[in-house]
């Protein structure tokens, strides 16, 4: 259980941990599955770690949530009479910190743990050729800075692999606005056709419009390295600005992959509301002198950065979905509808299937299976049309 006062002074981790402990947990019965034929769960972490921890039993590291979260799943699938293999391979540069890992790692022995000292760059292509090609592989990218990720190709291609990357979206933001060379960033951000343009592009850009055009274009190289058709990404907001200080970028090839990370997103961002919002009323306290005037009256400020881009996700998501469906005259089932839509808006599977709802009851759209109102959800196979006349009744 993650404890928010471990992380005084580097909230952002916080929210990068509360993704990682929510997704870990249902993500790994889906892809370890009698249905998938994966029989080994493997964990690589190129940049392990233990950095800043305070829990005293590193609760509060990637590594220590994922391997306490690999150890869990095994004794459930142990119960449902399932044998899974757990494996992690730990890379970490610096002597000290690796010390205290290949220590640390000692309390997780229902996991297979190799640790490898030096850097990702250096071992990365090693561990992708050990991992048996049965396994599913969780790759995560979590560096201070910006790595050169082709040094990472053979990892990131391989089949049932999903990775998570932590995009230093500050640096390139930067970069993308001087004349400095970046050569580890410039390498693989520029590894779309289309020459050296795109930096000229971004250096005319503003403010979110900018954001907006260095996000997509990290999510599409990085989606290409390996034909990943989903590339969401969530937000890590700085603590007392309001600016973006990294993305986190994760890569599925599977539908279920993105169901299983939107849950997880929404939860991180409600973390990052909260604790936003808890540090501004704290701020505003000590420079008015004032106690209970200015307290929130919610944990989470509905103008907090990600309390707004909850609500501007699911405004979006409602968008697309109408036009998606413009776009189909002939109709259009829900799960040809729902993945793009979950790729590109903040919004769960649930809370898209709200809105689908929402606007079957208004009569915008006609879905001829969704017969009773005791369905909550849109089915799969539900086939939507638009309405010939938008209605406003609601049924
Ligand atoms: C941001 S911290 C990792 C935090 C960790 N993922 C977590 O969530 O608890 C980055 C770590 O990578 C290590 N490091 C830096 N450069 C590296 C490299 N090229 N290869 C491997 N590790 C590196 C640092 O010593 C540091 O421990």
């Amino acid at each position: 259980m993650i404890d928010s006062r471990w992380y005084d002074g580097r909230e952002q981790a916080l929210v990068k941990h509360t993704f990682l402990d929510t997704y870990m947990p249902a993500q790994i019965p889906k892809v370890v599955s009698p249905a998938s034929g994966a029989d080994t769960f493997c964990y690589v972490d190129l940049f392990a770690g233990p950095w800043q921890s305070q829990s005293g039993d590193y609760s509060d590291t990637g590594f220590g949530i994922a391997l306490h979260r690999m150890s869990q799943a095994k004794a459930k699938q142990a119960e449902l009479g399932r044998s899974v293999r757990m494996v992690a391979h730990l890379v970490e540069k610096d002597p000290r910190n690796f010390t205290e890992l290949t220590v640390a790692v000692k309390r997780f022995a229902d996991v297979e743990v190799h640790c490898y000292q030096g850097t990702a760059e250096q071992h990365a292509a090693a561990i992708a050729a050990a991992i048996p090609s049965r396994a599913f592989r969780f790759v995560v990218i979590d560096p201070k800075g910006v790595p050169d990720v082709r040094h990472f190709q053979r990892l990131i291609e391989a089949e049932r692999t999903e990775v998570l990357l932590n995009f230093m979206f500050q640096f390139a933001n930067r970069f993308a606005g001087s004349q400095d060379r970046m050569p580890t960033l410039e390498g693989w951000l520029g590894g779309l056709q289309g020459g050296n343009e795109w930096r000229a592009e971004f250096a005319e850009l503003r403010g979110t419009e900018r954001e907006a055009a260095i996000s997509e274009r990290a999510r599409q190289v990085l989606g290409r390295m390996g034909s990943y058709p989903y590339a969401p990404a969530i937000t890590v907001d700085e603590t007392d600005v309001d600016r973006p200080l990294y993305k986190l970028i994760y890569l599925t090839r599977h539908p279920a992959g993105l169901k299983v990370f939107r849950d997880a997103h929404r939860r991180a961002l409600e973390t990052q509301s909260e604790y936003r919002t808890a540090k501004k009323a704290d701020l505003r306290r000590h420079t008015t002198g004032m106690d209970d005037m200015f307290a929130p009256l919610t944990k989470m400020e509905p103008g907090e950065r990600s309390a707004r881009e909850m609500a501007e996700g699911e405004a979006k998501a409602r968008k697309m979905l109408l036009q998606r469906v413009t776009d189909n005259p002939a109709g259009i089932e829900w799960n040809s509808l729902w993945p793009a839509i979950l790729d590109a808006c903040v919004v769960t599977h649930a809370g898209l299937g709200d809105i689908a709802r929402d606007l079957w009851s208004r009569g915008q759209v006609v879905v001829p299976e969704w017969q009773s109102k005791a369905i909550k959800r849109p089915k799969d196979e539900f086939r939507f049309n638009l309405s010939a006349e938008p209605q406003s009744t609601v049924r």
